[in-house]
């Protein structure tokens, strides 16, 4: 198995930015799961499906194509809650997490971030990362975020997205978010995204020289 770097998180955590640090830093492919599953939601959006339509929602996971996920068109705060719902089914996470293991298995290897690569798709994964951050600053982020585009937004509002999709996520039968039992757990709430980089680099480098003397 070419080498794997999990990340898991609930939303907001900053596992994106990390993943993407990390896969430039060790020049590895980088896969965002969470796009595999915001493409089969903006699938059902846009053919004006409900999203509990499960076989629906099977085709268009069957449809997902990795090499076209359009994070520009992917990324609106709606898909993402929609994604949410239909990643409870056990079919359509079946389809996408068979998508999500060739793609590591894929050479030189890669970063993958989501909610169940520790636990589900990748359980040998060199690397195990569970990176978090409270509820709070979660929010005060996204906040700072969109404000940084020149939106507008209500911090409670914002809140009680969170603490709604973390209760989904976490609360699913089928693939819950949580640490793997040998994940690495990475808290960024008082901790900058650099930090938390050189926190993540040091647990790689040292698995690196591990394998290597292996
Ligand atoms: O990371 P994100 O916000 O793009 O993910 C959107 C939703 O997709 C998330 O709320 C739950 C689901 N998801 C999942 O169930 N498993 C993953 N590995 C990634 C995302």
């Amino acid at each position: 198995m070419p080498f794997t770097i999990a990340i898991d998180g609930p939303a907001g955590a900053g596992k994106g930015t990390l993943a993407r640090r990390l896969a430039d830093h060790y020049r590895l492919n980088l896969l965002d799961t969470g796009l595999t599953y915001r493409a089969v939601a903006y699938a059902l959006i846009q053919h004006a499906l409900p999203l509990d339509n499960v076989s629906a929602a099977e085709t268009a996971a069957r449809q997902v194509d990795m090499a076209k996920l359009d994070r520009a068109v992917l990324s609106a705060h709606a898909i993402g809650e929609a994604a949410s719902k239909v990643a409870v089914y056990p079919t359509v996470r079946r389809i996408l997490v068979e998508k999500q293991r060739a793609f590591a298995r894929t050479p030189p290897g890669a970063v993958l971030d989501g909610r169940d690569i520790g636990t589900v798709v990748c359980p040998d994964a060199d690397i195990k990362l569970y990176v978090t951050a409270s509820a709070e600053v979660r929010a005060k982020r996204r906040l700072a975020e969109i404000e940084s585009i020149g939106g507008t937004a209500n911090f409670a509002e914002i809140l009680a997205d969170i603490v709604r999709r973390d209760e989904r996520d976490m609360g699913r039968a089928d693939s819950p978010l949580k640490p793997a039992a040998d994940a690495h757990l990475l808290d960024t709430s008082e901790m900058a995204i650099e930090a938390a980089f050189l926190a993540a680099m040091a647990i790689v480098d040292d698995a690196l020289a591990r394998r290597n003397k292996a």
